[in-house]
């Protein structure tokens, strides 16, 4: 898909289906008051054609709700398409950025290539946010998941252009378009890694991915296997990794601005599980096939690097990715293993379903080793923190109020929900181990906190975020805006989070 940026009157543009916004402005909260429908555009052409329909009742601009008019009158588009952003009160860009999407995916299936899109003007709903969310949000509804099917039906809509009336600041729409590009293809990089399965997605396609997208935008990036494994003395992530006849990768991608010579270094730590059949610990058969996304972390921080590399914020970023099969064999490590992990600590092997707090604890300790000054890890980490947090909210921990605030900040920009979980003392009783100085599981009760309490010794007194994307790394039916499948959460968040140490 390309997107386009167009200041012209958008009543004047000839296109297939044009798309304007619809906000409901009535403030009472009263179960049959009247609604106010009005449309988010300055141009009066567009209320005249669609008046007889926003009076009818029929249409009631909820949000994501649609109603098409063909050839409407004193309008140059063939189609006008109203899409609803539900109670003006209430919206911001993120509702812009799905309502957008909702156009798109609306158009797809119809076999329209080409459609326009009114930005919306409303004083709740500054240019450059709003611009840069229609841009993600259109990036990312034109993908689809079906990529091996031989009947694939509904190509991409190929143009989008954004219309922007003549006042809108051009400069404040260019860089928002800008960076929506970026943010939504690089969101779109890490859907598509997820989404492949795990026979065409080990971890050794995932480093070469890794270096061709690093190749690509300038990055530096490093792909390492076993020996490098055995030579930094990742006990932790090998032993995930020994049962599998594929070997592991441990991608390091460097983003290192000209001129940055001091400041905070970021270390992106990701979870790279190209499958996870749990191991010995072996996984029930019914939805194992789901864990094909167990490496959405570390998709997440590959995604996250290349948005990066093209923003060029002013401070040093580490990418690391520790990717691995988790497989059950005659070489797999097993319940009651003791192994050492790259930073000193023994670890007793419970569970060998608990792989990735694993391959972190090595990733993590890594990151210091390069110099890593602030952590974030991601990972799929727990079903207990869907358990916790449905499929609404991602989980976060972190061990430090500056950070964690940081990444806060950038919710509001990047649109996504992250719930802070605790990080207390107490927990750590429950991952005490007899034999050596960790276990890999505490338990039945409070798992994504105990998970969480795991990679906390191995970040030790580093500033550090941990974020658990299990329950949303993968939707599960599909939305008005975006297709079930991989979501490419996180992305947006963690280059936010970046951004806010450019100095
Ligand atoms: N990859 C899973 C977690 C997961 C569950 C991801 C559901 C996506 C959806 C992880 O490796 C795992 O197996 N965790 C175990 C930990 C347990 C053995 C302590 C879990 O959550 O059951
Ligand atoms: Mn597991
Ligand atoms: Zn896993």
């Amino acid at each position: 898909m390309k997107t386009e940026l167009l200041l012209k009157n958008a009543a004047e543009i000839e296109t297939e289906l044009l798309a304007v916004f619809a906000v409901d402005n009535s403030t009472s909260k009263e179960k049959d008051a009247p609604q106010q429908l009005v449309l988010l555009s300055d141009e009066q052409a567009f209320t005249t054609a669609a008046l007889a329909v926003l009076t009818s009742g029929e249409f009631k601009a909820e949000a994501n709700e649609t109603l098409l008019l063909h050839a409407p009158a004193g309008v140059k588009a063939k189609r006008l398409l109203l899409v609803g952003l539900g109670k003006a009160a209430k919206i911001t860009p993120h509702d812009v950025r799905k309502s957008a999407g909702t156009a798109v995916r609306f158009a797809k299936p119809r076999g329209i290539r080409a459609i326009t899109i009114a930005l919306p003007s409303s004083d709740a709903l500054a240019t450059q946010p709003t611009v840069r969310a229609v841009t993600e949000g259109v990036l990312v509804a034109d993908i689809d998941p079906d990529t091996y099917r031989s009947d694939r039906k509904d190509r991409s809509v190929e143009t989008v252009t954004l219309a922007a009336s003549s006042q809108t600041d051009r400069a404040a729409a260019e860089a928002g378009h800008r960076e929506g590009v970026i943010l939504g293809e690089s969101q779109n990089f890490t859907r598509f890694l997820v989404n492949e399965p795990s026979n065409r997605m080990t971890p050794t396609i995932l480093g070469q991915k890794a270096a061709e997208m690093a190749r690509e935008q300038g990055l530096k990036c490093e792909v390492f296997s076993t020996d490098k494994l055995h030579e930094l003395k990742m006990g932790a992530f090998w032993s995930v990794s020994q049962g599998s006849e594929e070997p592991p990768a441990l991608i390091v991608m460097t983003y290192e601005p000209e001129g940055v010579t001091d400041g905070p270094v970021l270390g992106l730590v990701g979870k790279g599980i190209t499958f996870d059949t749990g191991g010995i610990s072996i996984k029930p058969s019914d939805g194992m096939e789901k864990m094909k996304y167990d490496m959405a972390g570390g998709a997440a921080m590959i995604g996250a690097m290349r948005a990066i590399a093209q923003l060029k914020p002013k401070v040093k970023v580490i990418g690391i990715v520790c990717a691995a099969e988790n497989m059950p064999s005659g070489k797999a490590y097993k319940p009651g293993d003791i192994e050492i992990a790259m930073s000193g600590k023994s670890i007793e092997i419970i569970n060998t379903d608990a792989e990735g707090r694993l391959v972190l604890a090595d990733g993590l300790a890594y990151a210091k080793q390069l110099g890593a000054t602030h952590l974030i890890d991601a990972a799929t980490l727990t079903g207990a923190c869907v358990v916790a947090l449905g499929m609404v909210n991602a989980g976060i921990f972190s061990n430090d109020e500056d950070s964690y605030q940081r990444f806060s900040n950038g919710l509001k920009t990047s649109g996504e929900r992250f719930w802070r979980l605790p990080l207390e003392d107490e927990y750590r009783e429950l991952i005490r181990s007899n034999i050596a100085d960790i276990k890999n599981t505490g338990g039945r009760w409070g798992g994504a906190v105990t998970a969480a309490m795991f990679l906390k010794e191995f970040a030790e007194d580093t500033p550090w975020i941990h974020l658990d994307i299990a329950g949303m790394a993968w939707i599960e039916d599909q939305k008005p805006w975006i297709a079930a499948g991989p979501s490419g959460i996180a992305v947006r968040s963690i280059v936010e989070w970046v951004r806010s140490y450019s100095h």
